[in-house]
């Protein structure tokens, strides 16, 4: 593209959290990137800034319509010094896909990682080392053209913001319980469910309140139509394994195309274990966890990594997996992605990029 991206260093640094105060994107780093668009001119003005609240009209349309996308990947630091990211390019591709489907103009997928280097440069310091954290960066658009008019609009932001996070689940890799969510739904196909977009998340939020009242940590999403196929935990992908195959629901317009999902599935393999993407019905999956078919089942994503599910209730129906304890496959994924990401084991797919 040739647009070159300004640096604008901050002339003071913020002190940064200790290692146990880092929790989930609650701390950012001292810069942050943002490029304007507008109609006519397209997307200008790529800059490297010092982290700093931005200022909107009250009219601005992300406010009022929820046109915005997001990303989400990390940054590690391995232990001779090196900074790796895991599949970046993957991540604008899906940006792109997200912008699609909210009818955001595209940005140009190598200005996009040119300018994601460019402020991991200025902030490497931030990149935490020990095992488990990482620099969480969420990249993102919002719509900012002040007007009601329901259409796409003529102004944007692209921002890149970075956050230093510990362990997604302060106590660790330890199976959570799940409850079935049977009334509301996340998405449905032909929504938005597949970008990354806002309102998916915004509309998962009374379901999770609602368990977490209940004593479970998340919710497994059903199907927005019958309520009778599994589709994703919380906000993550999930798989089980049942008797010696692992299945995940297939990718359906309605469920998030999820990075860890696809090299989930292609370690699976690659281990020789045979992996299905279909529909998976909920009946069918309680009925293999009541009996003991299902011997472990775990969300994925880029947050949490790996995230094992110990229990399922389902119409106040209980059922627990595994024992209740990290299954065997779901600790080995975890070992093996977390230690490819930080460099610690071979990288036989060369995934990361430095
Ligand atoms: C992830 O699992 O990485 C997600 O996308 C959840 C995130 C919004 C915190």
């Amino acid at each position: 593209m040739g647009t070159s991206i300004s640096i604008e260093l901050s002339t003071h640094k913020k002190t940064k959290p200790l290692a146990n105060e880092r929790g989930f994107g609650t701390y950012f780093s001292d810069h942050m990137f943002i490029m304007d668009y507008a109609e006519g001119q397209g997307w200008y003005n790529p800059r490297v800034v010092p982290y700093q609240p931005i200022s909107l009209d009250p009219a601005a349309k992300v406010f009022h319509y929820g046109q915005t996308i997001f990303e989400g990947l990390k940054a590690y630091k391995t232990g001779d010094g090196r900074v790796l990211l895991f599949r970046p390019r993957k991540n604008m591709e899906r940006l792109n896909r997200s912008n699609d489907r909210l009818g955001v103009p595209h940005i140009d997928e190598d200005l996009a990682l040119e300018a994601l280097n460019a402020l991991i440069k200025v902030d490497q310091d931030w990149i935490p080392e020990e095992s488990g954290h990482s620099l969480y960066i969420r990249p993102y658009v919002i719509a900012t053209q002040p007007a009601l008019g329901v259409d796409a609009s003529a102004e944007y932001k692209f921002m890149i913001i970075m956050s230093p996070v510990g362990n997604y689940y302060p106590e660790g890799v330890n199976p959570v319980k799940i409850y079935v969510e049977n009334e509301y739904v996340r998405a449905v196909r032909g929504g938005v469910g597949e970008a990354k977009t806002a309102g998916n998340y915004a509309a998962s939020l009374k379901a999770q309140e609602i368990a977490k009242q209940k004593g479970y940590s998340q919710v497994l999403w059903l199907d927005g139509v019958h309520r009778k196929y599994v589709e994703e935990v919380g906000s993550m992908n999930v798989f089980f394994k049942i008797n010696g195959v692992v299945y995940t629901p297939a990718l359906n317009g309605s469920i998030l195309n999820g990075i860890t999902r696809s090299s989930i599935i292609q370690l699976l393999r690659d281990w020789g274990l045979t992996v299905e993407e279909t529909a998976i019905s909920i009946e069918e999956l309680f009925a293999a966890a009541q009996s003991g078919a299902l011997e472990e089942a775990f969300g994925t994503g880029t947050a949490a990594v790996i995230s094992p599910i110990g229990e399922l209730n389902w119409k106040d129906e209980k059922a627990v997996i595994g024992g209740g304890v990290t299954g065997e496959i779901s600790g080995k994924l975890y070992v093996t992605l977390t230690g490819i990401q930080r460099g610690l084991v071979p990288d036989p797919f060369g995934w990361m990029v430095e």
